[in-house]
Formats: structure tokens, sequence, C-alpha cells
């Protein structure tokens, strides 16, 4: 693809930030300057497919570089800019999970508001620096979240023009870092652009988000927690259909603009749990292949037992304090003004995802071992 900018990606040790990166480096000319803090959430493993060692941070690959950094320091930021000299920035650091945010609000407003607001200095006294032709083409672009809208009833979808009505501090700081980002395009020109997206799945997800704890908690024959009735509808897009819009939007999007990022994937919480479960069921069935320990015979009459199934491990728990219920996004903004399709339906996403963890426990095992275990989050 004849894309060769010099992006500056926040957060690419992340989630989403490190598919943008191995986009960006695998398909495409970029040069990539990675800015993260490397909180719980940061695993620079992520990046080892495209050059990074984890170990070290230093990269075997010339188009990428890796700044262990806060956003929300102001200097670092100021030479982050200065010398790496960046025509785009792509900023996805932040903190991402609900229900931390419910069990501690301060660091979410600190990086997710105060570190975007100096992202934004930063990047705007750089940009005042440069010639005409490169201020034109330069682009602020800030990574949101469709939680910002709120919740929708049984019907209707989130349109750009949806009134903001976030419920969570991380919605919340979220929504503060939408306009924050808008105010610098419309007070001093900045030339922005922001991408509210639905819930990302697949590869390299942080074992406390909703999937990968289900894949993880089946795998060690853990309960599967699920909240309140698992009634919740969410609307769900696989991480690397977001990363190609994202891209597109850094192409071909209008300054100033907003585009929603979503691909008509509903689905109650209940159902996305059952559908794992599925797809484990038959690729790495409970008491193994053969039969296994859990299918014994049915009483005295010489019968297999059924197999148990991964189903049988949910669990209903109290529901989360202020849970929205449900999402869904209007995408056509993004799909009839730029093109933008994805490639994956919630089928074929949901096997690949479970597929990538049975295949790479070397990327989260260590995870699950030191970092987080898969205890409850977020009760308030
Ligand atoms: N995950 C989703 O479903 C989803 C959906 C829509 C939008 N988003 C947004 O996309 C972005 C990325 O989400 P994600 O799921 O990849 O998050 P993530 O939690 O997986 O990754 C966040 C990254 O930011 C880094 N970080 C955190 N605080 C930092 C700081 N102060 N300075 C520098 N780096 C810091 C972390 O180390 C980590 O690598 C976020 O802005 C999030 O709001 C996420």
């Amino acid at each position: 693809m004849a894309y060769s900018k010099r992006c500056i990606v926040t957060g690419a040790a992340g989630f989403i930030g490190s598919a943008l990166a191995r986009l960006l480096l695998k398909e495409t000319d970029a040069t990539v300057l990675v800015v993260d803090k490397l909180t719980y959430a940061g695993v620079p493993e992520s990046l080892k497919e495209v050059g990074l060692d984890p170990a070290t941070l230093a990269s075997s690959n010339p188009r990428l570089a890796f700044l262990k950094a806060d956003i929300c320091d102001a200097a670092a930021m100021d030479r982050a800019f200065a010398e790496f000299r960046p025509d785009t920035i792509f900023h996805l650091a932040a903190e991402s999970h609900v229900d931390r945010s419910i069990d501690g609000p301060g660091e979410f407003i600190r990086t997710n508001v105060t570190g975007t607001a100096t992202l934004l200095q930063a990047a705007r006294t750089y940009w005042q620096g440069l010639d005409d032709a490169a201020k034109a083409a330069f682009r602020f672009q800030h990574i949101s979240t469709d939680e910002v809208y709120g919740t929708l009833g049984a019907t209707g979808f989130f349109t750009e023009k949806t009134p903001y009505s976030p419920h969570s501090p991380y919605s919340a700081s979220k929504a503060a870092s939408d306009h924050l980002v808008r105010a610098w395009h419309d007070t001093y020109g900045l030339p922005t652009l922001i991408t509210n997206c639905s819930n990302n799945y697949g590869p390299y997800h942080f074992p406390e988000k909703l999937i990968p704890l289900i894949i993880l908690n089946c795998l060690d024959g853990k309960p599967l927690p699920v909240y309140g009735k698992g009634a919740n509808v969410r609307d769900w897009l696989y991480v690397d259909d977001h990363a190609r819009a994202l891209l597109l939007v850094n192409e071909k999007g209008v300054p100033g603009e907003t585009y929603n990022v979503g691909g008509h994937n509903e689905r109650t919480n209940l159902d996305v749990v059952k559908t794992v479960c599925a797809i484990l069921d038959e690729l790495r069935p409970r008491g193994g292949t053969d039969g296994g320990s859990g299918a014994g015979t049915d009483g005295g009459s010489g019968a297999p037992a059924p197999r148990p199934r991964y189903e049988d491990l949910i669990q209903f728990v109290a529901d989360r304090p202020g849970h929205d219920l449900r999402y869904a996004i209007d995408p056509s903004k993004l799909m009839n003004e730029l093109g933008w399709q994805p490639r994956e339906n919630f089928e074929t996403g949901i096997r690949k995802t479970v597929e990538w963890y049975l295949a790479n426990d070397w990327w989260w095992k260590p995870i699950h071992e030191k970092r987080y275990a898969g205890q409850r989050l977020g009760k308030a």
C-alpha cells in the first residue's frame, strides 16, 4: 500500500495499538514510533512478530522504534515530536477497562483526560512549527469508543450525531478526551480525526476482557462469570478490521470529522459466551479428544455418559454497576464516505480468535500467571 508516513502510535503495546502497529509495519511502508508507558496492560510481546525484542525494547526492524514514556509527561512528549518528526499520530494510549475504572477512576482521569490534553499540546507546538504543506498534511487521530454515547434501548443505533451520555468513569473520561480533541481543532485549527468504535476482540487481547477471560477460564475448567442475566448487547468488531478502519480514516478522513466504526455484529453477552464454549467443545473438548476423564458410563446402562460441555461452567454473577444495556453502531458514514468494509463477521472472527489463543499460550500464560488470573473486578 502506498502509505509511508512517519507515525507515532501511543498505546501500541496494548491490544488495538499493537494490531495497528503490526498492520502498518506488515502492509504499508510506514515508520512507527511506539509511545507506551507499559502499564499492567502493556505487553511488548505483542510486537515481537514485527521485530521488537520484548525484553530490551530494542527493535531489529528499521521502521519500528519503542519509546517507554508516559503520555502525561509533557517534556517527554515534546521531545518525542521534536526528534521523531511525525506526519501523524494515532493516539490509543488509555486506561481501557470499565471494571477497573469503577475500582479506581483516578488513573483513568489522569491518562485519558490529562494525558490526551498533554499530547494535544505537544502536537500543537510541533505542528505550529511545520511548513504550510506539512501543516496541512498533519493528522492527530484520536481513538475512542462508542461507550461515550451511553446506552440504547432494544432498537436504534449510535450515529456520529448521537449526544454524549457516558455512564462509567471509563466512558466519561473518554468523552472528556473526545471533547478536548474537538476543542483543539476548533480553537487552534489542529487537523484532528476522531473514531468511535464498538467492542473489539481478537488476538493479543488482555485476559481481563470478556472473550479472552472466557476462553482461558474454559481451558482452566473454571466458572465462566456472566454479569446479570447476560442480556447486555455489544456490537463486536474483529480488531484487524478496526486497525484497517483507522488507517483508512488517517488517509482519507476529513479533519475535524468523527467516524463511527462497527460491523453490525450485535450479540448478547450470553450468546458470546455460548459461542466460545461451542467452538472449544469442538476444538478442545472437555476431558480430552478420546472421551477422557469427563466421559464415563451412564449408570448401569453401559452407554457413555454425555460429554461435559463448557457451557455447563457458566455462572451468573452480580451485574456491573451502571451496566449499559445495549451498544450498536451505525457505520454508514465510514462505509459510504470512505469505503470501509469489515472482512470478518462475528462467526469467522471468533473462531480465528479461539484458534489463536489455543495456539499462542506463550503470549497469554505469563500474563495469566503473573499479572491477572481472572479475579472479579469492578463491583464498587
Ligand atoms: N478495546 C475495545 O474494545 C475498544 C473499543 C473502542 C475504543 N477503544 C479505545 O482504543 C484504545 C486502545 O484500547 P485497547 O483495548 O487496545 O487498550 P489496552 O488497555 O489493551 O492498551 C492500552 C495501552 O496504553 C498504554 N498506556 C496506558 N496508560 C498510559 C500512559 N499514561 N502513557 C503511555 N501509555 C499508556 C498501556 O501500557 C497499554 O499498552 C483506547 O483508547 C480505548 O479507549 C477500545
